[in-house]
C-alpha cells in the first residue's frame, strides 16, 4: 500500500476544561451558496464548477470531472475502467448507473490458474490478461444522455484540452506519476507516455497526452462508437491480443452500461442510497449500520473500546455475508433486501456479545477477496440540489500497468476482481465464494460504495471513497462520525479509522486511532490488532452546514448551503464550489 503520511492535523495535548476532546481539531470545510464539487484533482474540480456556473446540472458536471480525471489522474481517473454513478436527482428520484468492467468472451473460470490449478502471480494483476472491457464511457454517455441537460462535445472540451495540450504538473502530481514508473518502463506504449524519455516526469514540467486527447476528441464526436467501434477499438484490441490478452473488438462492440435501483436502507432518522450489486458497497454499508443503529454509539463515544467492538462485531458479519453470496445479479441470484432489512439485523445482533470477540472462522463460509489499491471518487451537488456520487476506478493504481498503444488508454486490472479460484485461498491467501467466479460476460465483484444520504426527503449528504475492500468501512464511519458523534465534516473526514472484513481476523487501525488502554479492552475481548496504512481518500459534500447541528451565520450574510471536504490521506484533491 502506497503509505501517504497526511497531515490529520494536531491532536490537540491541551486539556480544555469542560470540553470532551474525542478527535484531531481539523479547519472548517469550505462552503458554497450554489454549487459544489469534490474531487482527487484540482482541475477536474475546476472544471466541473466551471459547468456549474454555466448552469449544466449535477450529472453533466460529473461528466466533466469524470474525462478530466482520465487525463489529469491516471492513477484512477480513467476512460480504461469502469465504476459506478448514483444519482439523486432534486425531485427526490434516485437512480443508479453500472459501468464495471466485464469479462472478455474468452475469459474462463480457470484462466488464472497453472496446470496444477495454482493461482499463477501477477497474471491477473499485470499486463493485459487482467484487463476487463472498459466501461467508463458508455455508463457516462448513459447517465449524460438520461439524467443531463448538455450536449457531450462541451462537457468534454476541457480534458481533451489538458490532454491535447498538456498542463504543468505540481509535485503532487509527479510524485504519484513516479510510483508507476518501474512498471511503466516495461510497457513501451505506458513508457511514450507516463514517462518523459524514460525518466519520470517532473513538478513544473508540461504533460501532453496527444494520443488520449484524440481518443477523447473520438469519443466526443462519435460518442460510444467513438470508443467501441472503429480506430480506437482496433487498436484496444489489437494492443490486447499483441500483449498476451483476450479482449476482442466484439468484446467492445458488446459493452452494456446498466442502470439499475440502488440499495437503499434507514439509519436513525437518515436514508442511505447506495451502491447495489454488482458492487457489495451498499449492501455491506446497510447492513452494518442496521445492525449498529441498536446501540447506543454516540454515548459509547468515538472510539471507545465498547463502540468499536461492537461495529466489529457488525462488520465481521456483514462481510462475510458479502463474501458468500454476493455476485454479478445478471449471473447468480441472492436477495439483497434479506441482508439489508431491520429483522436480519436484530437476528445478528443478538448473536453478538458485548464482551467477547465472536471468532470469524465461528461464522462459516469461504473467506475476504483481496482487491486493488487504486480508486478515485468524486462528489457533485448544484443548485438545484441534484447529486451525484460517482466512484470510477482502474482497480490498482495505474491499473494492469499497461497501455493500448496509439489511443493513450491505460487499462484496468479489475479481473482481479474476480476470485480467481473459488473456494481456495488465493495468491494473498484470501478466499471467496463461487459466486465470484469468472464468466464470459460477468462483472466482477466490488466494494465500491458512491453514496448519497437524504433526512426528511431532502438531500444531506453526497460521500464515496477509493480503498478496495475498506471502502465501505471508510463511508461507514465518516457517517457514523458526522450523525452519531456531531462532527463537522472535515473532522468526519480526518478522523483515524480503523478497518475491519470477517477474514483476516483482525482489526486493522491507523496511527494514532486507538490508544493503549482501548487496545488493551478490545485485547481482553479476543480482538487482534494491527496497525494499517491509509486506504481512503473520502471526498464528501454536508448539506445545510459544516456539522448537522452547525448552521451558517445568516446574521452575517453567510448564505453557504453546502460544506465539502477531501480526505487529507492523499495530497491531492480539493473542494470547489460557488
Ligand atoms: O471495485 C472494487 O471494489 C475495487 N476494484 C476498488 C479498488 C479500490 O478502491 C482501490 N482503491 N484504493
Amino acid at each position: 500500500m502506497r503509505a501517504i503520511k497526511a497531515l490529520i492535523g494536531l491532536v490537540s495535548s491541551l486539556a480544555l476544561t469542560g470540553a470532551q476532546i474525542v478527535t484531531a481539531a481539523a479547519p472548517p470545510p469550505p462552503g458554497a451558496e450554489n454549487g459544489m464539487v469534490v474531487s482527487a484533482h484540482r482541475l477536474a474540480t475546476d472544471a466541473g464548477v466551471a459547468v456549474l456556473k454555466q448552469g449544466g446540472n449535477a450529472v453533466d458536471a460529473a461528466i466533466a470531472v469524470a474525462y478530466v480525471l482520465a487525463v489529469t489522474f491516471p492513477e484512477a481517473g480513467n476512460i480504461g475502467g469502469g465504476g459506478f454513478m448514483t444519482i439523486r436527482l432534486a425531485n427526490g428520484r434516485s437512480t443508479f448507473i453500472d459501468f464495471r468492467e466485464t469479462a472478455p468472451a474468452a475469459a474462463t473460470a480457470m484462466m488464472y490458474q497453472d496446470k496444477a490449478g495454482n493461482v499463477v502471480p501477477l497474471l491477473s494483476t499485470r499486463g493485459h490478461l487482467s484487463v476487463g472491457v472498459p466501461g467508463t464511457v458508455a455508463g457516462l454517455e448513459l447517465a449524460r444522455t438520461k439524467y443531463g441537460t448538455r450536449p457531450r462535445a462541451p462537457l468534454m472540451a476541457t480534458a481533451i484540452a489538458l490532454a491535447s495540450k498538456g498542463f504543468v504538473l505540481d509535485q503532487g502530481d509527479a510524485d504519484f506519476l513516479a510510483e508507476g514508473a518501474t512498471d511503466f518502463a516495461q510497457d513501451p506504449a505506458s513508457a511514450a507516455v507516463f514517462l518523459n524519455r524514460g525518466k519520470p516526469w517532473r513538478a513544473g514540467q508540461r504533460w501532453v497526452q496527444a494520443d488520449l486527447g484524440r481518443t477523447l476528441q473520438a469519443v466526443s464526436a462519435r460518442g460510444n462508437d467513438g470508443f467501441y467501434k472503429g480506430p480506437v477499438a482496433a487498436s484496444l484490441a489489437a494492443a490486447s491480443q499483441a500483449g498476451g490478452g483476450i479482449i476482442t473488438a466484439a468484446d467492445l462492440a458488446g459493452y452494456k452500461a446498466v442502470e439499475r435501483k440502488p440499495i437503499e436502507c434507514d439509519y436513525r432518522s437518515f436514508h442511505i442510497i447506495s451502491a447495489p450489486p454488482p458492487s457489495s458497497g451498499g449492501v455491506v454499508l446497510c447492513e452494518t449500520l442496521n445492525v449498529l443503529e441498536g446501540y447506543p454509539l454516540a454515548a459509547l463515544g468515538f472510539h471507545s473500546a465498547q463502540g468499536v467492538h461492537f461495529t466489529t462485531e457488525a462488520l465481521r458479519r456483514s462481510y462475510r455475508d458479502r463474501n458468500l453470496n454476493l455476485g454479478d445479479p445478471d449471473f447468480v441470484k441472492f436477495d439483497t433486501s434479506r441482508f439489508t432489512s431491520k429483522a436480519y439485523a436484530a437476528e445478528l445482533r443478538a448473536g453478538i456479545s458485548a464482551d467477547k470477540a465472536t471468532p470469524s472462522a465461528s461464522l462459516t463460509g469461504p473467506g475476504a477477496a483481496h482487491e486493488g489499491k487504486s480508486t478515485t471518487h468524486f462528489s457533485v451537488v448544484d443548485k438545484a440540489g441534484n447529486a451525484v456520487s460517482l466512484t470510477y476506478t482502474l482497480n490498482d493504481w495505474f491499473g494492469a500497468r499497461v497501455t493500448a498503444g496509439g489511443t493513450g488508454v491505460l487499462l484496468n486490472d479489475e479481473m482481479d476482481d474476480f476470485s480467481a479460484k473459488p473456494g481456495f485461498p488465493n495468491m494473498y491467501g484470501l478466499v471467496e465464494g463461487t459466486n465470484n467466479a469468472i464468466a464470459p460476460g460477468k462483472r466482477p465483484l466490488s466494494s465500491m460504495a458512491p453514496t448519497i444520504v437524504t433526512h426528511d426527503g431532502a438531500l444531506s449528504m453526497v460521500i464515496g471513497t477509493p480503498g478496495g475492500s475498506h471502502i465501505p468501512t471508510g463511508v461507514l464511519q465518516v457517517m457514523v462520525n458526522v450523525i452519531d458523534h456531531g462532527m463537522t465534516l472535515t473532522e468526519a473526514v480526518n478522523a483515524p479509522r480503523i478497518h475491519a472484513q470477517w477474514l483476516p481476523d483482525v482489526i486493522y487501525y491507523e496511527k494514532d486511532a486507538l490508544s493503549a488502554d482501548t487496545m488493551a479492552v478490545l485485547m481482553a475481548k479476543g480482538h487482534r490488532l494491527e496497525q494499517m496504512d491509509y486506504w481512503n481518500q473520502v471526498a464528501a459534500i454536508l448539506v445545510g452546514g459544516p456539522s448537522l447541528a452547525m448552521k451558517p451565520n445568516a446574521a452575517t450574510g453567510n448564505r453557504w448551503r453546502y460544506f465539502g471536504a477531501i480526505d487529507p490521506r492523499l495530497p491531492v484533491g480539493s473542494v470547489g464550489g460557488y
